[in-house]
């Protein structure tokens, strides 16, 4: 069974092409091509919506061909088509769809619309054969902060989700804020190597109702005041240890609601997906916090942590192992939320 996906929710236009044996059990990626717009966003320090969609139309069809040709298949060869269907921006998400819909429809092959949650869910999983349930995940990115239990692979429960920013979101907001340009994780990441994360005094935020839901705009707001009230500037001697203080308040924040959450059920394996999970950082501390658990810990690698098709293609397999009646529908709508 061969598996053509495109991912376009945000920023990254992306196709992939895997291959599975049986249903949906350990397929194998034959391509998994990535183009990132992050040059085209980076003046703006954030996605411009606009620019996002109308870049995606001028880069579909090369990253397409480019994923056939890299997985050696030939358009013919492919069995099911995949498409990231939301939540994301809803003008980037409907040139993938529109663009999938057009080769299922010419191939008459079915179209699995998936959602673009389960697919950062899923991306643990294309990596890690018998992870045990129910799994305790947190998935981090841009547009998203959540933690879920699963009770088996695509049936998640909501536990709790971010009130107002995601971590990605401050992240980005933050390095805006000191001109670092964007995306803001990763250049934080690289520019805070080396320095002293208890240096800036942080406070880890928490929600009054000890809920499991996570703010971070206090984070922000708190991260805004202390760069005017120390004078921390982008060439200035503070900056690495002021950038490694923000990503260690994030990573603290984010594995105690995690810590809460497994006080509070019974999971039998941790997950860290998202963009955010591509973090040293959070992928050590998670891994030291499951280590002292004593529960076995799940993080995809760093390229299936970002938005990639790859994940999209995994996650329809799945489902279409459950439901092979699946055909083309040609109504399917993307969702912004
Ligand atoms: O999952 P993703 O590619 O897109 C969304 O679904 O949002 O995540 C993008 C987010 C951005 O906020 C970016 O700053 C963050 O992931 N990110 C990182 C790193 N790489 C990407 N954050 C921290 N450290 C990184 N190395
Ligand atoms: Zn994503």
């Amino acid at each position: 069974m061969l598996v053509l996906a495109i991912e376009t929710s945000c920023d990254e236009t992306s196709a992939a092409v895997l291959r599975a044996a049986d249903g949906a059990s350990s397929p194998e990626i034959l391509s998994n091509i990535v183009l990132s717009q992050d040059e085209i966003h980076a003046p703006y320090g954030g996605v411009v919506p606009e620019l996002a969609s109308r870049q995606h139309i001028r880069s579909i069809d090369a990253v397409v061909a480019e994923s056939l040709e890299r997985g050696a298949t030939p358009l013919g060869d492919i069995d099911l088509y995949a498409v990231t269907q939301g939540p994301g921006l809803i003008g980037s998400l409907l040139v993938g769809l529109s663009f999938a819909k057009g080769l299922a429809y010419y191939s008459g092959k079915p179209l699995i619309g998936v959602d673009h949650l389960a697919a950062h869910l899923e991306a643990a999983f294309l990596e890690h054969q018998g992870i045990p349930f129910p799994a305790l995940a947190l998935l981090v990115s841009g547009g998203h902060t959540s933690l879920f239990l699963l009770e088996a692979p695509l049936s998640r429960r909501l536990l709790g989700r971010t009130r107002d920013d995601a971590a990605g979101e401050a992240l980005d907001k933050v390095a805006k804020f000191l001109g670092l340009g964007y995306p803001g994780g990763p250049v934080i990441e690289r520019l805070g190597r080396g320095g002293d994360p208890k240096a800036f005094p942080f406070a880890v935020p928490r929600t009054k109702d000890r809920s499991l839901d996570f703010s971070f705009s206090g984070l922000k707001t708190a991260a805004l005041r202390l760069i005017r009230d120390h004078g921390v500037t982008r060439d200035g001697p503070a900056l690495p240890d002021f950038l490694a203080s923000f990503e260690e308040i994030v990573a603290r924040s984010l594995l105690d609601n995690l810590r809460q959450g497994v006080d509070e059920c019974r999971a039998r394996s941790l997950i860290l997906c998202g963009g955010v999970a591509r973090n040293a950082r959070l992928r050590k501390m998670f891994a030291e916090y499951a280590a002292e658990e004593g529960l076995p810990a799940f993080v995809p690698s760093p390229r299936l942590c970002t938005d990639n098709a790859a994940m999209v293609a995994a996650a329809a397999l799945r489902i279409f192992a459950g439901r092979p009646e699946i055909a083309l529908d040609l109504a399917l709508d993307a969702y912004p939320r």
